[in-house]
């Protein structure tokens, strides 16, 4: 098994996985504008044939008045392939060079209240924390977990740290 950054030519792929295992599906657009938008972010797992086993869509969320945060649009493993450890490495590259790419400051992602194995993979596994809950975000009617995990302290308040640890010092 292979885990690496995603590429145009993987597109097709991607979503044929996405089709297979989710409801939430998106036009081949959508997956363009995440590659071509934030080409470090988004990660396949391969097989040693070089099959598309799994994917992890991610891009950078453009809201004004927020601090910059990365967002997992959608992330998913075929079944065969689950519980390798697979999407837990997949967030972990993503997250990563959100932070050391874009200077993320947290991550955030939507989950069905349902979905028992994401939530084990993004609360237990991967420390996620539950944000809020948003009333029937789904198309369907379902709730979904607004989730997010915090990448680094904002660079205000290290600064005030460090501001404080000069002033000892020097005192
Ligand atoms: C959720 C999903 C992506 C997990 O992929 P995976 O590659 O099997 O996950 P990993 O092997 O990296 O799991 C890491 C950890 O997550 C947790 N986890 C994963 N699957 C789990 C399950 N079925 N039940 C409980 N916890 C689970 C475990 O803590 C696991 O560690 P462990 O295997 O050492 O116990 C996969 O089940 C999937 O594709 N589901 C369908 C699509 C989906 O729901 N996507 C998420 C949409 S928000």
């Amino acid at each position: 098994m292979n885990i690496r950054q995603a590429t145009v030519e993987d597109l097709m792929a991607v979503q044929n996985c996405n089709l297979l295992d989710l409801p939430e599906n998106y036009q081949m657009k959508y997956y363009l504008y995440h590659a071509l938008s934030w080409p470090q972010l988004s990660y396949v797992a391969e097989d040693d044939q070089g099959k598309i086993v799994g994917y992890v869509l991610a891009k950078m969320d453009e809201e004004d008045n927020s601090s910059p945060h990365g967002h997992i649009t959608s992330l998913s493993v075929m079944r065969t392939y689950r519980r390798l450890g697979l999407a837990e490495k997949m967030m972990q590259q993503s997250t990563r060079q959100m932070v050391e790419v874009f200077g993320a400051h947290y991550v955030s992602l939507h989950v069905r209240k349902t979905n028992r194995a994401a939530i084990g993979l993004y609360r237990d596994t991967l420390k996620f924390s539950v944000h809020d809950i948003e009333k029937k975000y789904y198309a369907d009617g379902e709730d979904a977990y607004a989730m997010r995990l915090q990448l680094k302290e904002p660079v205000k308040k290290l600064r005030g740290v460090v501001e404080e640890v000069n002033q000892v010092t020097v005192a």
